[in-house]
């Protein structure tokens, strides 16, 4: 299996960035990911201009890149769990928003003539276990109750028997990166640019707002951060949101042999849907081994779990990708998207998308765009990163940060005195070792070459963690991720790990 995103091995890397930054513009928005990209595409159609600025050489490259591109309403056991939790007022504004989103992207793919891959199709949240139908046929019943067209079944198309299903009708899928770069085309022009290859280092607010960044400062009178985990984080977002991934395998069958629609279970999350291919075959798509992010687990086993699962269950005789795909979680579920902090007036933030990215960071461009041009929008509230329902899910908050507070602390880590040092590493594997005071992220590449770095995360100094099966250095606390020679490859760090002395 290629280690690479079919989404972009399948396109281009168009040159839609420009080697000069611009000096100012209406609205400067950092990541060019789903939600930074709509939300710039947005802005400039109502009539601003817009630096959109990305630190990858690449637009959708990151986690938009990585993801399997479900463009649904449904959300695992998503309603059941607002309505118990908040009422279902709001499991009825969450729905309302993904259909916002989801009719969104139809109207103006169609508007655009993007080719993008774009279909209907229905979405099942399955179970294999009769155990959990009573739970699913909650979540049918408080998603209908929601205004969504959900409905509870016991036959699918799958190619294994499930014990029951919900089916939402007429949800969508697409090709993430196609859309995007579609969007992202119409942006630059009439004051507008996109800003590829810079990485935003820092923020003073007031009026313009100054972004720094590796190629000079930008104003702004507006600015959104859309960078996954938020950088220049004065909302404290970092204590509330918790990094999880997934992993995806993904291969080519005959359409007439597997599903057509789009599938996730609400027991283990193993997902299935497929994309057309040229050659008039399909992709399928498999997704599962759900873990946080920088666990000290083997992400390669994960990998091998996941394929077995896959190999065993659908008609696909070779999986020939695999990615990782990253989420970001709230304490109560409900993306954070609004005022970055209390006290600003124009800078903004979306973040925290749960697993559903697709409608989630549209939802986040139509919400911004309308926060931005003081248009009113009664979904607003809902998604406040301010909110109320934040404060009332203490227990979560509490404890996400018990873990990062072990994290910040470094249990568990290998000692010298305790374990050989980095002679012993094999090629292609990595370790944190502590020598006296010093904490070191070891990897010894394919060569030979022993390359140690820091391994204090530039973000609040929690440990890294080597993963097996990127060859990245991840932190377990927010989700940062730095390659082998300590680049940051994801934020919220912003400055690479510095390299150290190997130990004596
Ligand atoms: Fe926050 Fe590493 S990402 S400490």
């Amino acid at each position: 299996m290629q280690p690479r995103s079919y989404w972009l091995d399948s396109t281009g890397d168009p040159s839609l960035g420009r080697a000069e930054h611009p000096q100012e513009a209406d609205v400067v928005v950092l990541g060019a990911g789903i939600a930074g990209i709509t939300t710039a595409y947005l802005l400039k159609q109502a009539g601003m201009t817009v630096a959109l600025i990305e630190a990858d050489d690449r637009l959708a490259a990151g986690v938009t890149g990585h993801t399997t591109a479900k463009v649904t309403s449904q959300h695992g056991a998503m309603y059941a769990t607002l309505t118990s939790s908040f009422g279902p007022d709001t499991a009825r504004a969450y729905g309302a928003g993904q259909h916002l989103a989801i009719d969104w992207i139809e109207t103006e793919a169609a508007a655009i003539g993007a080719e993008a891959d774009l279909s209907r199709r229905d979405s099942y949240a399955y179970v294999e276990d009769e155990s959990s139908v009573p739970g699913l046929r909650r979540e049918a019943g408080a998603a209908a109750e929601a205004g969504l067209p959900a409905q509870f079944v016991t036959g699918t198309e799958l190619p294994f028997p499930v014990a029951g299903a919900v089916r939402f009708t007429g949800q969508a899928q697409f090709h993430p990166r196609r859309w995007l770069l579609a969007l992202a085309a119409r942006i630059p022009g009439d004051g507008s640019e996109i800003v590829t290859g810079t990485r935003a280092t820092g923020l003073t607010e007031g009026d313009p707002c100054v972004v720094e960044t590796t190629s000079g400062p930008v104003r702004g009178r507006h600015v959104v951060v859309t960078t996954h985990y938020p950088i220049f984080d004065r909302g404290v977002f970092f204590a509330r949101l918790e990094p999880r991934r997934d992993l995806v395998v993904a291969g080519p069958a005959d359409p007439d042999d597997v599903p057509a629609g789009m599938y996730i279970s609400t027991e283990d999350r193993h997902s299935i849907r497929t994309t057309p291919l040229d050659d008039g075959r399909v992709l399928v798509i498999v997704g599962g081994e759900p873990h946080r992010v920088g666990a000290r687990t083997s992400v390669a086993r994960h990998y091998d779990e996941l394929h077995a699962w896959a190999q065993d269950r659908l008609p696909v005789r070779e999986y020939r990708y695999r990615w990782l795909a990253h989420d970001l979680t709230t304490v109560d579920s409900l993306p954070y998207i609004g005022r970055f902090h209390p006290r600003t007036r124009n800078v903004w933030v979306a973040t925290g998308f749960g697993h559903w990215g697709m409608t989630n960071g549209t939802l986040a461009g139509l919400l911004l765009r309308d926060l931005i041009t003081g248009e009113e929008n009664p979904l607003a509230g809902v998604f406040d990163p301010t909110r109320r329902t934040v404060r009332q899910s203490a227990t979560e908050f509490v404890r996400a940060n018990a873990y990062v507070a072990a994290r910040l602390i470094g249990d568990r880590v290998d000692t010298l005195a305790t374990r050989p040092g980095p002679a012993a590493l094999r090629p292609g594997s990595g370790r944190v070792i502590t020598a006296g005071t010093r904490a070191i992220a070891a990897y010894r590449d394919d060569e030979g070459s022993l390359h140690c770095l820091s391994a204090r995360c530039t973000h609040l100094g929690c440990l890294v963690v080597f993963n097996d099966a990127e060859r990245t250095w991840d932190c377990p606390c927010h989700a940062s991720r730095f390659d082998t020679d300590g680049r940051v490859l994801s934020g919220p760090a912003v400055r690479p790990l510095p390299r150290v002395a190997p130990p004596e």
